[in-house]
């Protein structure tokens, strides 16, 4: 076995490197591997399968198709467990555990013996956990995603989760499902292995993922049930064997340039707001920055083409019908950067000059002279309550509500929320400004999706849908409303954001892209000196580690000794 290649990489250290490989080969062959198959380089498969993770049901027929691809191609394949992170099963929320899986991966493919990994994700952090560590390893990697959800017929209607899931909830709470519908609801909205059916985080981070040029061409929209996934797994399998073969690290396809055409396409897509942070995260692991003033530039010039929900009418699946993330890049060709380099080898540019002609429904990628919006779908608002940036996604949002000054309604934490939010007694109007507290990175909810706060019972019941929100919180991508998110430096921490009181003036302005707090510095600072931290760092274990090292959101939540110095 030649030396470094395979099984002879990263010997155990035993003092005696002969005795290790010696031993590693020994133990090898107990589980019935030939001389022929431990001669060969050895590509990892990251595997982020998990009984609660239902997006990831499917995923031991994606593993064995990666296999057949790499076993064809001369490689030796070989899969490896790492943590899972199944959206709506981890508690306070999957976002605390992001960088746990992310520092998982990174240090799996550093210890074990592999020439290239593949790594299989798809639920919302699996991704972005996926690419920071490896990324932060920087061996030749490809990310295989798992695929979207198909939606379901119900009623003479189509659903999917999870904008359906939310738009069904609001109906029951504003009395119009009742209990038996809502049940029944229930059982329809997630009905096959896969991602989340719309352009939530899942979809958005797939979409990105190849954007940047980390997934295979074509891949990012196949839905998880379809054979053209398994053909993307097998294909994925195979391209890993080239690369460990003639090497194209992550840091040579995660450039500055990449990133910003990942942004170009998030925007393209009215993709999560997640993956502002997400891609942030990411990009930080390869030592750049993304810039949220840039972020609103680019917002400024790059039109919404893609018509899915949240904020349209398609599924992912119909994108893949459509022409998939490669029909919103031809369109998007004058705003990219062509020369970024992809794990293909090829670059971006000579990837869409082979694809020139292919077939796109323009029903749900429009082209880039006919868009659904002349302008992205977020942007990043400053203030004075928001000094280090915040995100709304306008394209999801009331314009009504974009020019406005509105009273402060607040609650001091999502306990308080949950306490008070449907009270007949809230000294609450549709004008007013909700405004939710310590719902921020270290706020001890670890920035839950509970941004998209509920109208309160009884406006909701009066037919209201929409109303201005605030919070440092994120929210789920399939969720819609004029939601401000991400306010930074967070309320628990002792942003502007802790200061705020009932019944304070806040100004919006998503022309100016500001969100200022409407009271006196005096007052403010009088408020500051009285501010007490709300929750101590825990004890012991992850919990103390998350809390001792997160950063803020325009930091992408990292840990600060993770990212690329
Ligand atoms: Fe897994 Fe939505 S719950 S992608």
């Amino acid at each position: 076995m030649a030396e470094n290649i395979g099984l002879a990489r990263g010997l155990t250290n035993y003092g005696d490197a002969g005795f290790s490989l010696y031993l590693r080969r020994s133990f090898a062959k107990s589980m019935g591997y030939s001389d022929e198959m431990l001669s060969r380089p050895v590509v990892g498969i990251a595997d982020s399968k998990s009984g609660f993770n239902n997006c990831h049901r499917h995923f031991p027929e994606l593993i064995e198709a990666v296999k057949r691809g790499v076993l064809a191609a001369g490689g030796l394949p070989i899969e490896f467990p790492t943590v899972s992170l199944g959206e709506v099963f981890l508690s306070p929320t999957s976002m605390m555990f992001r960088n746990l899986m992310a520092m998982d991966v990174e240090e799996m493919i550093r210890a074990q013996p592999m020439d290239a990994v593949v790594l299989v994700g798809g639920c919302d952090k699996t991704v972005p956990a996926q690419l920071m560590g490896a990324a932060s390893a920087d061996l030749p990697a490809v990310q295989l995603l798992a695929g979207p959800m198909m939606p379901t017929s119900f009623h003479g209607e189509r659903l999917g989760a999870c904008t359906d899931c939310r738009r069904f909830w609001a109906l029951h709470r504003a009395g119009k499902v009742d209990q038996a519908g809502i049940s029944e609801v229930e059982g329809n909205l997630a009905t096959t292995a896969g991602t989340c059916a719309v352009m939530g985080t899942a979809s958005t981070m797939a979409s990105i993922a190849e954007a940047l040029g980390m997934a295979l061409p074509g891949s990012a929209a196949i839905p998880a049930v379809h054979a053209d996934r398994l053909r993307a797994a097998e294909a994925s399998g195979r391209r890993a064997v080239e690369l460990a073969h003639k090497p194209i690290r992550p840091s040579q396809v995660i450039t500055a340039n990449s990133v910003e055409n990942a942004l170009r396409v998030l925007l393209a897509i009215g993709g999560s707001t997640n993956a502002i942070v997400h891609l942030t995260a990411i990009a930080g692991r390869a030592g750049l920055r993304v810039d949220l003033d840039r972020l609103n530039e680019l917002s400024d010039s790059t039109p919404v083409l893609v018509d899915l929900k949240p904020t349209g009418q398609h599924y992912m699946s119909d994108l893949y019908a459509a022409g998939g993330v490669g029909a919103v890049l031809r369109e998007l060709r004058p705003l990219l950067h062509l020369d970024c380099l992809t794990v293909t080898g090829e670059t971006l540019g000579e990837r869409l000059a082979h694809e020139e002609g292919a077939w796109v429904d323009r029903a749900v990628v429009r082209p880039l002279a006919e868009p659904l919006e002349k302008v992205g779908g977020l942007v990043a608002l400053f203030g004075s309550l928001a000094p280090n940036g915040a995100i709304l996604k306008r394209s999801a949002a009331d314009p009504k509500l974009f020019e406005k000054e509105g009273r402060a309604v607040v609650f001091t934490s999502l306990d308080d929320l949950a306490a008070r939010v449907d009270d007949p007694a809230l000294d609450v109007a549709p004008e007013d400004f909700m405004v939710l507290q310590n719902a921020g990175p270290k706020s001890g909810y670890a920035m839950p999706e509970a941004g998209y706060l509920p109208i309160p019972a009884k406006l909701a019941r009066a037919g209201l849908k929409d109303m201005v929100r605030i919070s440092d919180a994120r929210m789920s991508g399939t969720a819609y409303g004029t939601i401000v998110l991400h306010v930074s430096p967070e309320a628990a921490v002792g942003g502007p954001l802790a200061l705020v009181k009932n019944g304070d003036r806040i100004r919006l302005s998503v022309k100016s892209r500001r969100i200022d707090l409407v009271v006196p510095e005096a007052e403010l600072a009088q408020r500051k000196a009285t501010w007490r931290a709300p929750v101590a760092a825990p004890a012991r274990g992850y919990a103390r580690l998350y809390m001792e090292h997160v950063l803020q959101a325009e930091d992408g939540c990292d840990f600060d000794f993770l990212r690329k110095t």
